[in-house]
This record gives structure tokens, C-alpha cells and sequence, in this order.
């Protein structure tokens, strides 16, 4: 009886020990609770401080975008979802949006805003741990790169499960580098450096993509990632 009790103590403390393993690893590696929280606290202002997305620079953003009416786009890191009307109005009612964060006051005012629109699917994921369902056009990390945690992974694992044969990933700012990291550094984000465009896109296609970058300026900074043909 002692054997058995002895024996069943262990395994319960094994798999708990497991569990703990687990849990903290995936906290360590992947979106931390304190970045979560970062970006909670963030939400209830973030429309107002976001002077960047202007409607004209969205715009002259998405213009420049392989996108045309009954696409489907899937927005990481939607944030308040400031693209969505804006895309909505490239790709119509017939196309789909999925708007992703992980932050759960930033997704509620998404939805708040834009809940309205049938063809939009807000998910509440990390994209970098969990996968999301469906195939779309066109991925767009606009102001989220620098959060990322393993931008060369989730790229492959974004291309492998979310991107169509012939669809792209882009990767956007309504700005230039600096002020990125310059907001960055005052706001005390845990985001990454961001590169210059230039270097970012040598670095991508480095890890075995195509690229090009359609803007790099003061208003606009975007690079599209193609798979090599
Ligand atoms: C700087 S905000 C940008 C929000 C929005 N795209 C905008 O420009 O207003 C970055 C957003 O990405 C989200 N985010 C960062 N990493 C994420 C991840 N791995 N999974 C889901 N959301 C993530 C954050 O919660 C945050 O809302």
C-alpha cells in the first residue's frame, strides 16, 4: 500500500512538474503576460494617441497592395482594428477578414467598432503559438513586426498554413523606422529593433523568401514576402 502511494505521489508530482515546465516555457518564449497587459492598458487610448493611421496614409498603404475586391486578408496583431474599414473598402463585402490579437482590450474595441461588418472574424490567438484556420490572400502585420518573437519561424509557419499559393505577407508602418523605435523606446515596449527597410527585406530573403519593398519613407513603410518560385 505504501509502494502505491508511493509511486502515485511521484507520478502526480511528475506531471504537475511537467505542466509548470510547460506553461512557463510557453510564457518565457511566445507573447508574455506583461506585453499582453502592456497593450491591455494601452487600448482604451490607443485611437486617440495613433496619429499615424491617418485615413491617407492607410490608404496610400493598402494602394500599394496586391488587393482587389473578394479577397481575403488576414489582419495580425489587429490591435482596435484601425485597417479594417480600410480594407473592407478594397476588398467589399464579398471578400473576408480575419482580425487577430491576443490582447483582449484591443480585440473587445475592435469588435466594438466593427463588429457590424458580417465578414470579419475577430479571433482572440498568439499567432506565433496557435494556429488559425483558413487560407487567405493576403497576411498583414501592420505596426506588429517588432513584437514579434520569432519572426523567421512564424513567417514559415504563416506561409505553410495561412497563406495561399499565390498570396504574400506584408509587413507595414504608417512611418519610417525611426519613429518606431522611437516610440518604442518611449513607451518602454518590449519590442525588437526595427531595421530599415532595406535591411529587413535582405534579412527575409536571406531566409529563402522574395521580396520588394514598396515604400520606405517618412509616411510609409512597407515590404511584401513572396515564396521563391
Ligand atoms: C503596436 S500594436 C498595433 C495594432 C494595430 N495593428 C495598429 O496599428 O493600430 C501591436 C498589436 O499586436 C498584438 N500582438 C503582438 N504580438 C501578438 C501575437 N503574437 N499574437 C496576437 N497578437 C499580437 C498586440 O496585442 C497589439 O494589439
Amino acid at each position: 500500500m505504501e509502494y502505491i502511494a508511493k509511486v502515485n505521489n511521484l507520478f502526480v508530482f511528475t506531471k504537475y512538474s511537467v505542466i509548470f515546465v510547460v506553461k512557463f516555457t510557453k510564457v518565457l518564449l511566445n507573447m508574455t503576460q506583461s506585453e499582453i497587459e502592456f497593450f491591455d492598458r494601452l487600448a482604451p487610448t490607443w485611437d486617440a494617441n495613433e496619429v499615424r493611421s491617418t485615413p491617407e496614409r492607410i490608404r496610400n498603404i493598402l494602394n500599394l497592395l496586391p488587393l482587389k475586391k473578394g479577397m481575403s486578408v488576414l489582419d495580425l496583431g489587429t490591435g482596435t482594428g484601425v485597417l479594417i474599414p480600410y480594407v473592407e473598402e478594397k476588398i467589399g463585402l464579398e471578400g473576408r477578414i480575419g482580425a487577430v490579437d491576443l490582447s483582449e482590450e484591443m480585440l473587445n474595441l475592435a469588435k466594438s467598432k466593427y463588429g457590424k461588418y458580417e465578414n470579419v472574424d475577430f479571433m482572440r490567438i498568439d499567432f506565433e503559438e496557435d494556429p488559425i484556420a483558413g487560407m487567405y490572400d493576403l497576411v498583414i502585420l501592420y505596426s506588429v513586426y517588432p513584437h514579434l518573437h520569432y519572426p523567421e519561424d512564424t513567417l514559415e509557419w504563416l506561409f505553410k498554413m495561412n497563406v495561399k499559393d499565390d498570396g504574400a505577407i506584408v509587413i507595414a508602418f504608417p512611418s519610417d523606422e525611426k519613429f518606431i523605435n522611437n516610440i518604442h523606446h518611449e513607451r518602454k515596449s518590449e519590442s525588437d529593433h526595427l531595421p530599415p527597410a532595406t535591411v529587413l527585406a535582405t534579412t527575409i530573403e536571406e531566409w529563402g523568401y522574395d521580396t520588394s519593398v514598396l515604400a520606405d519613407s517618412e509616411d510609409a513603410y512597407v515590404i511584401i514576402i513572396r515564396r521563391k518560385k
